[in-house]
C-alpha cells in the first residue's frame, strides 16, 4: 500500500488528449488540412473507414469539457495544439480564430484552477508542409521552430508547461517505416531521417521559445514513449535482441534529446540504410538544449526474444532477429499487457541516467469494452484496477528517488484512436458514438476520490 503523501500537494493530477483525436471541426475556424485528414480519408487505412472529421466535437464543446474536468477534480490538463489551426498552411499567416480557440481553452482552464500543459505536435502535420516533403524536408526543423515560437508568442501568457513533440518514435517509425500512421510512408531509411529532423526541430524550438517573453515558471520538454525493453529469457541472445529494440525505440531519442548524439547501433543503421549523409550529428550536438522536464508515456513493456527466423520488423528496422512476445497481465482491448512494474522500472532508470530532470507521466491508461448499465452508469472496474496499480507503481519509483512531478491519464474522453477508430475506448468519460453525450465512468469518479485523498 502506497503512502499517498509521497506525491505531495504540488503534484499535477491530470488527463491527456490530442487535437485530432477529439476536436473535429476540421474545416471550421480557418483550420487547414493536416496529414491525418488525408490519411484517414484514404480507403483502407482506418478501421471501418472512420475519420476525425467530427471526432468527439470538442471544438464546439469546450466549455462543457472543461466543466467535466472540474467535476473529476484534476488540477492539470494536457492537450495538443493543431499546427494547422494556428498556421493553416503550416507557415506564413497566423489564423486569428485558431489563436482564439486555444486562448479560450487556456483561459477557461486557468479560471477553473487547472494548469494547461500543451503539446505542440501530436502527429498532425499541416498537409501543405507534407506536400513539400514533410519531415523529410531538411527545412522541416525550422518550420517547426517557427511554429513553436508563434505558439509561445500568442499563448505563452496562459500556458507555461510545453512539450515539443509527442512520441517521436511513432512519428518516425509508424509514420515512415511501418506506414501505419500518417503520412503512410514505408521506407526505413526515411524513418531515421525523420527521427533526426524531428529531434533537430525539438532543440531549435526549445531555444526559440526560451527567447520569447521568458517567465520563471516556463517549463519546456519532450514526451517520449520510452518502453522498457526486457529480454524474454536469461540468455545473451535475448539480451542482445532486447538491446537492439531498446536502441531504436528509446536510446535514439533519449540520447538525441539529452546529449545531442546518437548511440553507436543507431549510427550503424544510418549507414546501413544509406542515409548517414542526411543526418548531421554535429549540428545536433551544436544546437542541443537542456530540457526542464522529460515526459514519459507508459502503457506496457516490450518483451523481446531472439529468433533467427523472425521476419524483419518495420517498427524497429535493423533489429534483426528480434521478436516481441506477449507480456503478462491483460490483455486490454488494444491487446497490450498489464505490467505496472515496468512503470516503476522506467521512472527509476530515467531518474538515474538523466538526473536533475523532473519527470512527468504524460500518458497512462487502458482501453476496455465498457458498457452502459441499465441505470446509465458505466462500470469499468478493470480500468480502475489498471490505474490503481500504475499509480502505486509510480509511487514506488518516487519512494526510490525518482523526481516525478505529475501524472496524466490517457484519456479524458473516449476518442478517435488512430487506425483503430472509435471502437477502442480509453476515456474516463464515455462518449456516446451517436449523440456524443458524455457520461463520467466509475473510473472518473474513482480518480476524483483518489485525487482528493492525496491532499494531506
Ligand atoms: C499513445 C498516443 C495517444 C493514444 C495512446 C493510446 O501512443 O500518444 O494519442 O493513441 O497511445
Amino acid at each position: 500500500m502506497i503512502d499517498r503523501r509521497v506525491f505531495g500537494n504540488g503534484f499535477l493530477w491530470g488527463v491527456s488528449t490530442s487535437s485530432y483525436q477529439i476536436e473535429g471541426a476540421v474545416d471550421e475556424g480557418g483550420r487547414g488540412p493536416s496529414i491525418w485528414d488525408t490519411f484517414s480519408h484514404t480507403p483502407g487505412k482506418i478501421q471501418r473507414g472512420e475519420t476525425g472529421d467530427r471526432a468527439v466535437d470538442h471544438y464546439h464543446r469546450l466549455a462543457d469539457d472543461v466543466a467535466l474536468m472540474g467535476r473529476i477534480g484534476i488540477n492539470a490538463y494536457r492537450f495538443s495544439i493543431a499546427w494547422s489551426r494556428l498556421l493553416p498552411a503550416g507557415r506564413g499567416d497566423v489564423n486569428p480564430e485558431g489563436v482564439a480557440f486555444y486562448r479560450e481553452l487556456g483561459e477557461r482552464l486557468v479560471a477553473a484552477g487547472i494548469t494547461p500543459v500543451a503539446t505542440l505536435y501530436h502527429w498532425d502535420l499541416p498537409q501543405a508542409l507534407q506536400d513539400e516533403g514533410g519531415w523529410l524536408n531538411p527545412a522541416s526543423p525550422e518550420w517547426f521552430a517557427d511554429y513553436a515560437a508563434i505558439a509561445k508568442e500568442h499563448l505563452g501568457d496562459l500556458i507555461s508547461i510545453w512539450s515539443t513533440f509527442n512520441e517521436p518514435w511513432c512519428i518516425a517509425f509508424l509514420g515512415h517505416s511501418a506506414g501505419e500512421h500518417a503520412p503512410g510512408i514505408t521506407d526505413p531509411g526515411s524513418a531515421y531521417v525523420v527521427a533526426h529532423n524531428v529531434m533537430v526541430g525539438h532543440h531549435l524550438a526549445v531555444a526559440r521559445m526560451r527567447a520569447i517573453d521568458p517567465r520563471p515558471e516556463d517549463r519546456i520538454g519532450i514526451v517520449l514513449n520510452a518502453v522498457p525493453s526486457c529480454p524474454g529469457g536469461d540468455t545473451p541472445e535475448d539480451r542482445q535482441a532486447a538491446d537492439a529494440i531498446d536502441a531504436i525505440q528509446n536510446r535514439l531519442f533519449l540520447e538525441a534529446a539529452f546529449r545531442g548524439a546518437y548511440p553507436d547501433p543507431v549510427r550503424r543503421l544510418h549507414r546501413r540504410y544509406g542515409v548517414a549523409d542526411r543526418i548531421d550529428e554535429d549540428r545536433l550536438a551544436a544546437i542541443r538544449q537542456d530540457m526542464d522536464f522529460l515526459g514519459l508515456n507508459y502503457y506496457d513493456i516490450h518483451k523481446v526474444v531472439h529468433d533467427a527466423g523472425a521476419p524483419p520488423t518495420a517498427h524497429w528496422p535493423g533489429a534483426d532477429g528480434a521478436r516481441l512476445v506477449k507480456t503478462s497481465g491483460g490483455p486490454t482491448a488494444m491487446g497490450w499487457g498489464v505490467n505496472p512494474d515496468g512503470l516503476t522500472m522506467v521512472l527509476e532508470q530515467m531518474g538515474k541516467e538523466y538526473p536533475d530532470t523532473p519527470l512527468y507521466v504524460c500518458e497512462n491508461g487502458a482501453a476496455y469494452p465498457d458498457s452502459v448499465g441499465p441505470d446509465g452508469t458505466v462500470d469499468d472496474p478493470e480500468r480502475i484496477a489498471y490505474l490503481d496499480a500504475h499509480i502505486a507503481a509510480m509511487g514506488t519509483a518516487i519512494e526510490h528517488g525518482a523526481d516525478v512531478r505529475g501524472y496524466f491519464i490517457w484519456s479524458l474522453l473516449d476518442n478517435f484512436e488512430w487506425t483503430w477508430g472509435y471502437a477502442i475506448r480509453f476515456g474516463l468519460v464515455r462518449v456516446d458514438p451517436d449523440t456524443l453525450e458524455r457520461t463520467i465512468k466509475q473510473s472518473g469518479y474513482w480518480y476524483r476520490d483518489f485525487i482528493r485523498s492525496t491532499r494531506v
